[in-house]
């Protein structure tokens, strides 16, 4: 075991054309000949979109979580929260790409040891997602939230956590984040990429901004996308975990327990606000101008659209 030293601050890796983390992109062969089963769940996010979070499993012992993952699973254990503690939600829910090599297993040999049904968490586009998830027609829970508000939440990530390289100011990271050379590429690409593939395969695309205006609602699709019957009782329960103040005040999800080597809550906690539409707080005026002109370019062919205010 080496330290994780050899970790901090990396520029990113290329692969596939997109930027990655530099620990996960070794050995990408890996990801790309990965076997899907039939009963997977794929949970897909674009970073900072409350799906899951990057390198969180550099220390094994810490139950980092995430809003849909932990939905997802709470779910399939019937919305009982005891049985969700069985483990820690990175053991639960796996990531898919996660690796640190010398270190701890990768997420591939993970989930190569895991009993059905697997709930595989992952920010992969969907135009490199491992081909057998397509081909065994894998069902996918994507979650989108716009972009602007990813952007600062993405940028405060960058800033706490070591893992990443540092973003440098808010206007430098803000032209990275628009022109996709941030982990995973490109966010206009990425929430593209899912939204056409639902046209032929079972993909539930969800809102951060339907989820926060209505919590229980979006749970309920997410049952009812899985064929999971839920009482009243067991979708109350699931909302009432997975709220926002909850998880933040969980030392088991607010990741208050990941060494300051790794992420720096003083710089900015990782369970930050938790809200939409924060990005009034951050962009200038002509930063939300400039913005809202590259956004319209990129997101001209599609009729996907995101809410920046609830
Ligand atoms: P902010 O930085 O805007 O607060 P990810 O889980 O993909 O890393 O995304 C993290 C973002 O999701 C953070 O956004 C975090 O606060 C938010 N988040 C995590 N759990 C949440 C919850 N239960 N309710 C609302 N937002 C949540």
């Amino acid at each position: 075991m080496g330290t994780v030293d050899a970790y901090l601050r990396q520029p990113w890796s290329t692969v596939h054309d997109i930027p990655m983390v530099s620990a996960f992109a070794q050995n990408w062969e890996r990801v790309d000949n990965f076997q899907s089963r039939l009963d997977d769940i794929v949970v897909a996010t674009f970073p900072k979109s409350g799906g899951n979070s990057t390198s969180q499993t550099l220390v094994p012992s810490i139950p980092g979580t995430t809003w849909i993952s932990e939905i997802v699973d709470m779910i399939l254990q019937g919305g009982d929260p005891k049985k969700c503690k069985r483990d820690a939600i990175v053991n639960r829910v796996p990531m898919l790409e996660f690796a640190a090599p010398g270190h701890m297993p990768a997420g591939t040999e993970q989930l190569e040891n895991m009993p059905s049904p697997r709930i595989i968490k992952t920010h992969i586009p969907a135009d490199i997602l491992p081909k057998s998830f397509w081909d065994k027609n894998c069902k996918v829970i994507y979650v989108g939230r716009n972009a602007k508000d990813v952007a600062v939440s993405y940028y405060h990530f960058d800033l706490m956590n070591k893992l990443h390289p540092h973003p440098g100011t808010w206007d430098q990271y803000l032209e990275a984040f628009m022109a996709g050379k941030v982990a995973y590429g490109s966010w206009f690409d990425h929430v593209q990429g899912y939204w056409k593939r639902r046209q032929e395969h079972p993909i539930l695309y969800l809102f951060y901004e339907d989820m926060k205006e209505d919590l229980r609602r979006e749970i309920a699709k997410v049952a009812q996308f899985l064929g999971q019957e839920l009482t009243e009782v067991a979708l109350d329960a699931i909302a009432h975990h997975t709220s926002f103040e909850a998880m933040r005040d969980n030392p088991s999800t607010n990741y208050s327990v990941v060494p300051s080597q790794l992420m720096d809550h003083g710089v900015s906690p990782f369970m930050r606000k938790g809200i939409t539409g924060d990005w009034k707080n951050h962009f200038t005026v002509a930063q939300s101008a400039h913005f809202d002109q590259y956004y319209a370019q990129k997101m001209a062919g599609t009729d996907l659209r995101f809410r920046t205010h609830i």
